[in-house]
């Protein structure tokens, strides 16, 4: 069941959203070489409690931090540590945080110094690709065409999309219905309706889609190690179009 949020709703998830969203902004600063993910985590966790707010990632389901700190080949859910971030690395970082009672959710790749032109071209498709699905989240329009608009434009430019993750729903639960494939046919599946939130959240591998999760059981990384980004906000559909809410 698909859960509609009031405008008082939305207001407070705008309020979620932007301490998510501030929070990416200054772990962009943090993001060096020598950098370890552990360092990262912290940054996150001592920003989000400090507003008020709590790390949604931190218990769910037994994740041990605030964040998901994913570096080249890892997809997703990469668990922060001693690793050391190192020039020419890429990592995701994704980041949750709930605030009155709402979430917000939303993650970012970013480069370590300066990385190959490949590197350069999947952050930059990655995020394009997010640009697409979220220029859908539109009353009237289908939740398809947000998967189709995503994937058309990963696969034109020689990437894939993951089809293990999805992203989702959100609000008082950082998972709500409905899934959202970045990927499948358009004018499918559910009717979008203002008052809808979701969590769009395209993975792009620069190699093949597949995905193998390692001995952590959380760290998601590309079969064929090959690199990957994801890039993801929490957007509220109105009558006016999409609106972001995990701007800074
Ligand atoms: N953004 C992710 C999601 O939507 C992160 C949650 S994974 C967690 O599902 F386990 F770390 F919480
Ligand atoms: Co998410």
């Amino acid at each position: 069941m698909i859960i509609l949020k009031t405008s008082a709703e939305i207001e407070q998830m705008r309020r979620a959203g932007s301490l998510v969203g501030q929070v990416l902004e200054k772990l962009r600063e943090h993001v060096v070489p020598g950098a370890s993910t552990r360092e990262l985590d912290a940054v996150a966790e001592g920003m989000i409690r400090s507003r008020g707010g709590v790390p949604s990632f931190k218990g769910y389901r037994g994740y041990p931090a605030s964040i998901c700190a994913s570096v080249n080949n890892e997809i997703i859910h990469g668990i922060p540590g001693d690793r050391t971030l190192a020039e020419g690395d890429i990592v995701s970082i994704d980041c949750g945080a709930i605030l009155g009672g709402y979430h917000g959710d939303a993650a970012v790749t970013f480069p370590v110094g300066s990385v190959s032109v490949e590197a350069e071209k999947l952050m930059t498709v990655t995020r394009e690709a997010l640009e697409a699905g979220i220029e859908m989240a539109r009353p009237e329009m289908r939740l398809g065409d947000i998967g189709y608009a995503i994937q058309k434009h990963v696969e034109a430019n020689g990437f894939s999309v993951v089809r293990d993750f999805v992203g989702h729903g959100i609000g008082r639960h950082m998972h709500e219905d409905p899934q959202i494939p970045n990927f499948g046919p358009p004018g499918m599946g559910h009717r979008l309706r203002s008052g809808m939130v979701l969590a769009i959240e395209p993975m792009v591998n620069a190699g093949v889609h597949e995905v193998v999760v390692m001995d952590d059981g959380w760290t998601a990384c590309t079969r064929d190690g090959s690199l990957s980004a994801h890039f993801e906000h929490t957007v509220a559909i109105t009558d006016d179009g999409p609106e972001v809410l995990t701007l800074p």
